[in-house]
């Protein structure tokens, strides 16, 4: 009786646990349908099995990401897309061997569609789930494996913020902080209020005094008094005005960086996570300050006593390379070697502590570096490429980074410049994977719509991404939809390519936006305006749209990698944006 009892028990649990399993697995399923994986999968599957352009399905994936698990719009959802899984066979991930959670996701998403690093490699792996949902390889690709081998460790930034989401209602662990991302947000920082914050902040966000005085400080307080009154700037030949919010203190302040500012970078620390620089890819932004930054002759000082600034130099994408375990959707970890990291600089040097770490920087492009910053690094002057109004900025004293995608780090500058404007024949251009809420929105109002519309999903995979880039070109307005987060190369493709941004992304603070104007060259569409983009677009004369377009080419050379940095290239301008923040923000 005993041992029928028991055995009947085991059964019961075995079947408790299988059930666990599929309800994982389903979930799991859906992951990878929707929406990470939407761009390989469409050319897996038949069109009419995955909603490709529909909002709604986004809505449902943030249902999903945030709801419990035994909640019924996921379960129902999930039950739709078992169907297309067990239609179509593709792999699912091992559940009940996996703590229960997730795959991790690997992909990184704001990257232009045909990217390669849209991949990733989940792909490779089969597997059995709970029993018999077992399936075939999605990996059959290895053109597309291989090339994505040397970013295939590197993961997955926006979707790993939502693994987090997803894991959120199972492990208190993580933090939570980024679900709200995946819904639009009500509330919209508009660039005139944005503009309007920038300058309250210099009038009142002062850093913490300092402990004891430095020479330092007096010497910013100069600056800062010598910007103020900078002697107006007319036709620099270096200096188009009209794209500054005042050329005159930019120039100003630009000249004080190169006569005066020294930056202490930190030389402990290990790597890979510390002083190594990756330096392709979408994070590139971030490798290449590092490397500059460290072989830099004109603004290091070995004499911290001397230094305005502290360069703590990390990465945020080592980081997650280096420590993220894998389906453990917690990135505590890697937020605990930043501490630890900080925690050891201040210990074995006063610097930290004299100013609290107002006179620090780091310069960090992956997705997660935001959360990963906030609490020991709150103070520091954060350079993100992830800026978002609602995700902790602080104006006057953070910074918007560029998002560079560098696909070749030997010729950064290769295939730059576009067409001339009567060369240009599409009105608008936007093509990439639907990540987050926004794009899914313009596609289902644009894509095939309209002739002079040219939106699409993923483009097909090209040689160097030829069809993409010559779109780029071709078009006079280049729309930059925000993928899972605010930031997408695309903004900076565009000045590359020399297209007009039209930059989709609520609460988005553009890159260097303490100088640049960048209602001047660009156009900022809220998200809410999507249905309207085309008569937006159409409504701008002519000759308005000449004085951007030339405006673009003016500023592209601040958004330009240079082996060895130029005077107002992206380099400097991501240290002025740090000086400048700084500048402003002293006290003494
Ligand atoms: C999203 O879920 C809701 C509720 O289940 C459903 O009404 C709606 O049709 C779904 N949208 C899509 C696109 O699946
Ligand atoms: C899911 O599918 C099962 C079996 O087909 C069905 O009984 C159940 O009602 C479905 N769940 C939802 C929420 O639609
Ligand atoms: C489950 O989590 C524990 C603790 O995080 C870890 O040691 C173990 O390797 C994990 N198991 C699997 C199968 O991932
Ligand atoms: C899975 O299916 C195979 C054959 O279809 C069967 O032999 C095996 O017992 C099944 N496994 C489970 C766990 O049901
Ligand atoms: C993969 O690439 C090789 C050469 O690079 C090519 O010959 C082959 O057709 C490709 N395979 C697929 C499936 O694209
Ligand atoms: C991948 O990286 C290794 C070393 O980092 C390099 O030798 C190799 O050429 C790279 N492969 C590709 C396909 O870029
Ligand atoms: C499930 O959702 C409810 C309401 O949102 C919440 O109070 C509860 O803590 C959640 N349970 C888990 C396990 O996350
Ligand atoms: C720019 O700044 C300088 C120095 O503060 C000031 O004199 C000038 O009026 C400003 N120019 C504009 C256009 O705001
Ligand atoms: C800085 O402050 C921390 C905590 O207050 C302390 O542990 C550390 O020893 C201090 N550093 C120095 C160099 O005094």
């Amino acid at each position: 009786m005993g041992g029928d009892f028991l055995s009947m028990f085991h059964l019961e649990t075995k079947r408790l646990i299988w059930l666990i399993g599929i309800t994982f697995s389903i979930i799991l399923a859906f992951q990878y349908v929707e929406p990470n994986y939407g761009n390989v999968l469409l050319s897996l599957f038949s069109a009419d099995r995955i909603p490709t352009s529909s909002e709604s399905t986004d809505t449902n994936v943030t249902i999903l990401n945030h709801a419990n698990f035994t909640d019924e719009l996921s379960i129902q959802k999930a039950n739709a897309t078992i169907d297309t899984v067990s239609i179509t066979g593709f792999v699912l991930e091992p559940i009940l061997s996996q703590n229960k959670s997730q795959e991790k996701v690997n992909s990184y998403s704001p990257s232009p569609e045909n990217a390669p690093t849209n991949l990733s490699p989940p792909f490779g792996s089969t597997t059995n789930v709970g029993p018999n949902i077992t399936t075939a390889v999605l990996s059959n690709d290895d053109n597309i494996t291989n090339s994505i081998k040397n970013e295939s460790f590197s993961p997955s930034s926006q979707n790993g913020g939502n693994v987090q989401d997803k894991s959120s209602s199972i492990s208190s662990t993580v933090p939570k902080e980024r679900q709200e991302i995946h819904v639009p947000i009500k509330e919209v920082t508009t660039v005139s209020e944005m503009n309007k914050l920038l300058l309250q902040s210099h009038a009142s966000y002062r850093s913490m005094k300092p402990r004891w005085f430095s020479n330092v400080d007096q010497e910013l307080l100069q600056a800062r008094s010598e910007i103020e009154n900078a002697p107006i700037v007319k036709n620099d030949p270096n200096l188009y005005g009209p794209i500054y919010h005042n050329v005159s203190m930019f120039k100003r302040s630009y000249e004080l960086m190169e006569e005066r500012l020294k930056v202490y970078v930190y030389r402990e620390g290990a790597r890979p996570i510390l002083h190594s620089p990756f330096l392709t890819g979408i994070y590139a932004s971030e490798g290449w300050f590092m490397k500059l930054m460290e072989a830099n002759k004109r603004f290091v000082t070995k004499n911290p006593k001397k230094a305005h600034l502290f360069y703590l130099p990390f990465s945020s994408r080592m980081l997650e390379e280096a420590l993220y375990v894998k389906n453990s959707h917690s990135h505590k970890n890697l937020i605990q070697y930043l501490h630890d990291y900080v925690d050891m600089i201040a210990a074995r040097h006063s610097f930290w502590n004299r100013t609290g770490g107002a006179d620090h920087f780091l310069v960090g492009c992956h997705d997660w570096a935001p959360s990963e910053t906030k609490l020991r690094l709150a103070n520091c002057i954060r350079s993100l490429c992830n800026a978002d109004v609602k995700e902790g900025f602080v104006f006057g004293k953070d910074a918007s980074l560029p998002e560079t995608y560098v696909r070749n780090a030997q010729i950064p500058t290769r295939d730059l410049g576009g067409n001339s404007f009567s060369k240009k024949t599409t009105l608008a251009f936007f093509a990439g994977s639907m990540h987050g809420y926004v794009r899914p929105i313009l596609l289902k109002h644009w894509e095939n719509k309209d002739p002079d519309m040219k939106i699409f999903g993923k483009l097909p995979n090209s040689k160097g991404n030829s069809n993409y880039i010559h779109y780029m070109k071709s078009s006079k307005y280049c729309i930059c939809a925000k993928g899972y987060e605010v930031n997408s190369p695309r903004v900076v493709e565009a000045i590359f390519y020399e297209c007009v941004p039209v930059i989709i992304s609520d609460n988005f603070v553009p890159p260097f936006f303490e100088v640049l104007d960048w209602e001047s060259f660009s156009v900022i569409v809220l998200e809410k305006d999507i249905p309207n983009l085309k008569n937006i677009l159409l409504s701008i004369p002519e000759k308005r749209y000449l004085s951007m377009l030339m405006r673009v080419k003016k500023v592209q050379k601040h958004f330009l990698w240079n082996k060895n940095p130029v005077k107002y290239d992206i380099f400097h301008m991501i240290l002025h944006s740090i000086w400048y923040n700084r500048v402003f923000s002293a006290t003494s």
